[in-house]
């Protein structure tokens, strides 16, 4: 992989993940992001799985990391699976689209069943997810616990084929993502980068849209 190696986070790498992960979401789902927050918060949270986060290195830089947390699928008959939910995911823009994130989802894919997982979901934009096998939430029946519907931007990748077995499922996010509700609490955090200019970008508009509306037929 030309000189870049994928390998477990370690402690070390908290920091840098953390600057890679503003640089890389800087401007691109709003104005500034919060993600560096919200991964900084994310390893001290029950739903974390610390054995799913993976770095990529090259000459001793961290250009790409994954994490993941635990959710859950709810059936018909209020039963609950665990499944895994990705994100964020994320490469350094100079070495976006060279496949490097295929490396990192196929990784922890593999990894990820192993554990016993057998289904990833989560939100994103679906031109990110769908050549790596993601699907819409409406074509494996998992609507969203919040308001039931099948947001356009819920995507659904069987790690096990047939896993979702054709059964209605609710799908249940972790908590982890709240933190960033606390704006004040992203600013402080964000404070201690360097300063970077907030601005709109057409991709914010790209996934207000994603994310507000639904699969309906
Ligand atoms: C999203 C992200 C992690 C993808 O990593 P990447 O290494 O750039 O992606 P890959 O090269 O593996 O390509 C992923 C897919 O994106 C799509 N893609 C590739 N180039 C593209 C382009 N120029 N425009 C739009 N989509 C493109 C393709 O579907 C591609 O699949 P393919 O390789 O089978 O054609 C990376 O772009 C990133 O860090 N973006 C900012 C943070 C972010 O949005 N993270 C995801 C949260 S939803």
């Amino acid at each position: 992989m030309n000189g870049i190696k994928i390998r477990p986070e370690t402690e070390k790498d908290y920091r840098a993940v953390e600057e890679l992960t503003r640089e890389a979401f800087w401007n691109v789902y709003k104005p500034g992001a919060d993600e560096h927050y919200y991964v900084h918060m994310m390893r001290s949270h029950p739903d974390f799985i610390p054995e799913l986060a993976f770095v990529l290195e090259k000459d001793g830089r961290i250009i790409g990391n994954i994490m993941y947390t635990k959710a859950w699928l709810e059936d018909e008959n209020g039963s609950r699976k665990e499944i895994v939910s990705c994100g964020p995911l994320c490469v350094a823009p100079e070495f976006q689209r060279q496949r490097l994130g295929k490396i990192l989802l196929e990784h922890t894919f593999e990894l990820a069943r192993k554990m016993g997982y057998d289904v990833n979901i989560n939100f994103g934009n679906p031109g990110n997810y769908v050549s790596r096998g993601f699907v819409s939430c409406k074509k494996k029946n998992v609507s969203y616990i919040v308001d039931g519907n099948f947001p356009t931007a819920l995507l659904v990748r069987e790690l096990v084929p047939g896993a979702l077995d054709g059964r209605k499922w609710m799908y249940i996010d972790s908590t982890a993502a709240a933190c960033c509700e606390d704006t004040a609490a992203v600013e402080r955090f964000d404070a201690t980068f360097p300063p970077k200019e907030k601005k709109w970008m057409p991709s914010q508009e790209e996934f207000y849209i994603y994310r507000h509306s639904s699969v309906v037929r």
